[in-house]
């Protein structure tokens, strides 16, 4: 069983920590998982008269589509001014409407990691994305929580993971996740 997996980071930088994190959590994942970035910098900022005129833009109905058919959906995201980043904001808003058909319903699993190169982890973005995950229906795992801090030292120049406390601690929230997956996505799946 193989389960495809939504992963939206928060942070549209070249040298992104955020996305540096993705890239090594791909490489660790277990067969069951597999990890797909989906990219939400192109996706106009929202606004509810296009989709209430039923002329979404195509960027919009696209990435609907591809959240809506994930069996489940990570989010990898740096912590702006003490909550999340606008690009992530608004992609959650985009794959929320229209009213009654968002793409991150069903209850598909979820998890929430932030990034960044300060002390406190990204702990406020953490929990501000929890806070509309949580309306919105995603359920995401509890533990372990992922409040990633000092990552500037982790990378090396190729952007390669050089530390080995580090490279343990995204092993563990790895696994744990797939556990997570099997869980929720594959009860449903032996249900259907
Ligand atoms: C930041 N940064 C930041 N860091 C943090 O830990 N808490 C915060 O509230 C903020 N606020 C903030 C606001 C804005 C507008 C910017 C641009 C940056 C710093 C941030 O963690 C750092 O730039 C990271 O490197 C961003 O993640 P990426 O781009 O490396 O993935």
């Amino acid at each position: 069983q193989t389960y495809d997996i939504a992963v939206l980071v928060g942070s549209l930088r070249k040298a992104s920590f955020n996305r540096k994190v993705a890239h090594a959590l791909m490489e660790m994942a277990p067969p069951s998982l597999k990890l797909d970035i989906v990219e939400i910098g192109d996706l106009p900022i929202y606004n509810q008269d296009p989709d209430d005129e039923g002329t979404p833009p195509a960027a919009w109905t696209a990435f609907r589509e591809r959240v809506g058919r994930a069996d489940g959906l990570m989010f990898i995201t740096p912590e702006y001014n003490r909550s999340v980043p606008s690009v992530l904001k608004n992609a959650i808003d985009v794959g929320s409407r229209p009213y009654g058909k968002s793409a991150y319903a069903g209850g598909k699993p979820g998890a929430v990691i932030s990034v960044s190169p300060g002390a406190i982890g990204g702990f406020g973005a953490n929990h501000h994305l929890r806070q509309s995950l949580v309306f919105l229906d995603v359920l995401t795992m509890q533990q372990p929580e992922a409040y990633l801090g000092g990552v500037a030292k982790w990378f090396d120049d190729a952007g390669k993971l050089q530390d080995e406390s580090a490279r343990k601690f995204l092993q563990t929230i790895i696994d744990a996740y797939a556990a997570w997956v099997e869980r929720i996505a594959g009860s449903r799946k032996q249900q259907a």
